[in-house]
C-alpha cells in the first residue's frame, strides 16, 4: 500500500448502515474505493437501497439482516463479511437506540436491550473485526456529544451507553495499537436522521444549543469518518473527535 493511498479492494462493515448517518458512511466510504457490508434490524429496503448505491459507485455491496442486541448475530455478521469479501479492513460501529424520557420509566428489559446494542455490540463486533484484519485495520466507532455533556434532561439512559464508548476505544487503542490497528471514535452532534430529525418537536431547542446554529447533515459525520478510514488517519488512535457543531463548546 502506498503511504497515501488506501482503500484498493478494501473492505468495511457499517452496523446500522441502512438510514441515517450509517448510510452515508456506507455510500461515502465506496466512493472512497471501498467495498462495503451493513447491518439492519428491520428495514430491509432502504438497506437495498444503500448498498444499490454502493454497487453505483462500482464497489461491492452486502446487506446482513443482524439485530445487534443479538450477541451471536453480531459476530456472525462479522464473520461472514470477512468470507464474502475475502478480507475485513475497517469496522464502524454504527448502530445504536436513542432512548429518551424519564429515567425512571424504562423496564430492566428496556435497559438491558439499550445496553446490549449500544455497548456490548460495539465491543463483539470489534472483537471479532481484529481476527480478520492483518496491520493497518481501523475500528471506528459512533458515539455522542451527549457522552461529554449532558445539555438538557431525559437522555441518562442513552449518555449512559454512549459515555461507555470512549473507555473502548481508549482501552482497544492500547490492546490494538500493537498490532497495527487504530481506534477512534466519531461523536456527532445533532445530525438529520429519522432518529432527530432537523424539523422534530425539539428541533429548535436542540438548534439553539448548537454555535452553527443548525443540525449535521449524514454526510457531514461521514466526511470524518472517511478521514480518520484513510491515510490522514493512520496516526489517529485512541481519540475521540467531537463533530458537532460546538455543542460542547
Ligand atoms: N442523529 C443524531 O442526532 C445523532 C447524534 C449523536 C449521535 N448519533 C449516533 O449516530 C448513530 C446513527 O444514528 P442515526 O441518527 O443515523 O440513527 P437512525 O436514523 O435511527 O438509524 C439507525 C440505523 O441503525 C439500525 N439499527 C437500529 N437498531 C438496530 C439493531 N438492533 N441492530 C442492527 N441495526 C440496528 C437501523 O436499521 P433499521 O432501520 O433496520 O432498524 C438504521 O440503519 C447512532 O450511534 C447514534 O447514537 C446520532
Amino acid at each position: 500500500m502506498n503511504e497515501n493511498t488506501r482503500h484498493t479492494n478494501e473492505a468495511a462493515l457499517i452496523t446500522g448502515g441502512s438510514r441515517g448517518i450509517g448510510a452515508a458512511i456506507a455510500v461515502r466510504l465506496a466512493e472512497e474505493g471501498l467495498d462495503v457490508a451493513l447491518t439492519y434490524e428491520r428495514d430491509e429496503e432502504a438497506a437495498a437501497k444503500v448498498v444499490e448505491a454502493v454497487e453505483e459507485r462500482g464497489r461491492r455491496g452486502l446487506a446482513l439482516r443482524a439485530d445487534a442486541a443479538d450477541a451471536d448475530a453480531v459476530t456472525g455478521a462479522v464473520d461472514r463479511v470477512a468470507a464474502e469479501f475475502g478480507r475485513l479492513d475497517v469496522l464502524v460501529n454504527n448502530a445504536a437506540l436513542f432512548p429518551f424520557g424519564p429515567f425512571d420509566e424504562p423496564t430492566v428489559e428496556e435497559i438491558d436491550r439499550v445496553l446490549a446494542i449500544n455497548v456490548r455490540a460495539p465491543f463483539l463486533a470489534a472483537r471479532a473485526a481484529v481476527r480478520h484484519m492483518d496491520g493497518d485495520g481501523r475500528i471506528i466507532t459512533v458515539g455522542s456529544n451527549v457522552a461529554v455533556r449532558v445539555p438538557f434532561g431525559g437522555l441518562t439512559l442513552y449518555t449512559l451507553s454512549k459515555s461507555a464508548l470512549a473507555g473502548m476505544t481508549r482501552g482497544l487503542a492500547r490492546d490494538l495499537g500493537p498490532r497495527g490497528i487504530t481506534v477512534a471514535q466519531v461523536d456527532p452532534g445533532p445530525t438529520d436522521t429519522d432518529a432527530n430529525p432537523a424539523d422534530g418537536p425539539n428541533a429548535d431547542g436542540i438548534r439553539s444549543l448548537v454555535p452553527l446554529g443548525r443540525f449535521a447533515r449524514p454526510e457531514e459525520i461521514a466526511g470524518t469518518v472517511a478521514h480518520l478510514v484513510g491515510p490522514g488517519g493512520r496516526f489517529i488512535t485512541g481519540t475521540v473527535i467531537g463533530v458537532d457543531g460546538g455543542i460542547n463548546a
